[in-house]
């Protein structure tokens, strides 16, 4: 088992997240996107599926000519003209990859139509092809959750014998669960020939809700790279979100002590713009990116952010890009946050003044869902004029 605890950061936003019925990217959005994947310190790129389209190829060779610093990645199926034209769109990069794959579970093996024993040859021919035009190559064995142990150790060697430098275990259907994620990487390693000289890396899909999880559990396991996209982006429930597993072991790296290259400042920033672009809006509760992820309205809540931001925060906004935390005006507000509000605005009320406008707040808030501060602007200087 590695004691490195770097985890390598590998982006599928323009792959896999693309791949959402619907979040359709245009060329000049992907080149943005990218670039700025690449900003905040992705390890990978993947940047698209360059046999999909022309529009794909041409997106991800431009990709490739713009990177800096981040690998540039395409994906292929087992076959020599995927891998070919994979390798004609990565190529132009500093550091490029070629990802090919095959599904290797029952359910999969059935769509080619091929033996287990014809498969481990394909297995062996594709990924020397892809290794004998780049020095990068991962390998995927598609839905490796729901693939017969035997069948799965015995493609992974082959795919190592054949020059893989890194091997990600896909829980393509959302399956898997954390104490399964992290036993099967961890029994690849310990049995499976070469498995020590290579990276493994886990790819969740979120059809249970457990992508995060199970991406956790699969390094406690020895994966040193996790796929992921930003905001979760993805087909069906989506895939890991990115945000997530980096911020979960940036703020409990007590319990989980591996670190990433990310710069956590520029999450939001890239959230919103992927938002925009994909037209995926994001859930107001989504975890770190949600509007409401660091916002509180309840009385209780503002009154004990008010004296001391850690009462109820665990991560401080600024870290993800945030300016501050958000205190929402609403029916569940309390005296002291409608106070320090009001002073925010530039009014200082007596207390009988707070104590008439809070009667008077209450009374809007039960009406709106939201007090905005041109509400409270509103009634200050409406009991100005009243009295
Ligand atoms: O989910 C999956 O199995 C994939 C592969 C192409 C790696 O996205
Ligand atoms: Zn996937």
């Amino acid at each position: 088992m590695t004691t490195d605890t770097r985890v390598l950061i590998f982006d599928t936003t323009l792959r896999d997240g693309e791949q959402s019925p619907g979040a359709t990217m245009s060329h000049d959005e992907k080149l943005e996107i990218a670039g700025l994947l690449d900003e905040m310190g992705v390890d990978i790129i993947e940047a698209g599926f360059p046999i999909a389209s022309e529009g794909d190829f041409n997106a991800v060779r431009e990709i490739a000519k713009n990177s800096v610093n981040s690998t540039i990645c395409g994906l292929a199926r087992a076959n020599f003209k995927d891998i070919d034209r994979a390798w004609d769109a990565v190529k132009h990069a500093k550091s490029p990859r070629i990802h090919t794959f095959i599904g290797t579970s029952p359910q999969h093996r059935a769509i080619p139509n091929l033996t287990m024993d014809e498969m481990a040859d394909k297995i062996h021919e594709t990924v020397t092809h892809a290794r004998n035009l780049c020095d990068n190559v991962q390998w995927s064995p598609m839905d490796a959750t729901r693939t017969e142990w035997d069948y799965l150790a015995r493609t992974v060697e082959i795919a190592i014998k054949a020059g893989a430098t890194t091997i990600n275990i896909p829980d393509t259907c959302g399956y898997t669960a954390p104490v399964e994620s992290a036993d099967l990487i961890r029994r690849l390693i310990d049995e499976v020939p070469g498995a020590d000289e290579i990276i493994f890396a886990t790819h969740c899909h979120n059809d249970l809700g457990m992508a995060t999880a199970n991406s956790l559990a699969a390094v406690a396991g020895g994966a040193r790279q996790i796929e992921c996209t930003i905001n979760g982006l993805g087909e069906r429930a989506g895939n890991t979100a990115l945000e997530e597993v980096v911020m979960a072991m940036k703020v409990r790296h007590d319990i989980m002590p591996y670190t990433t290259g990310i710069d956590t400042r520029k999450i939001m920033h890239l959230s919103r713009r992927v938002a925009t672009v994909s037209g995926f809006n994001v859930q107001p509760n989504k975890a770190i990116v949600g509007k409401n992820a660091f916002a509180h309205e309840s009385g209780i809540h503002q009154d004990g952010m008010l004296k001391s931001a850690d009462t109820f925060e665990i991560m401080r906004p600024e870290d993800v890009g945030l300016s501050e935390t958000n205190i929402v005006m609403g029916k569940h507000s309390g005296r002291a946050a409608l106070r320090s509000k009001l002073k925010d605005l530039g009014y200082e009320l007596a207390d009988n003044q707070l104590n008439d406008l809070f009667v008077r707040f209450k009374a809007l808030a039960d009406r709106k869902k939201e007090v905005f501060d041109d509400d409270l602007i509103a009634l200050v200087t409406d009991a100005g004029s009243d009295g």
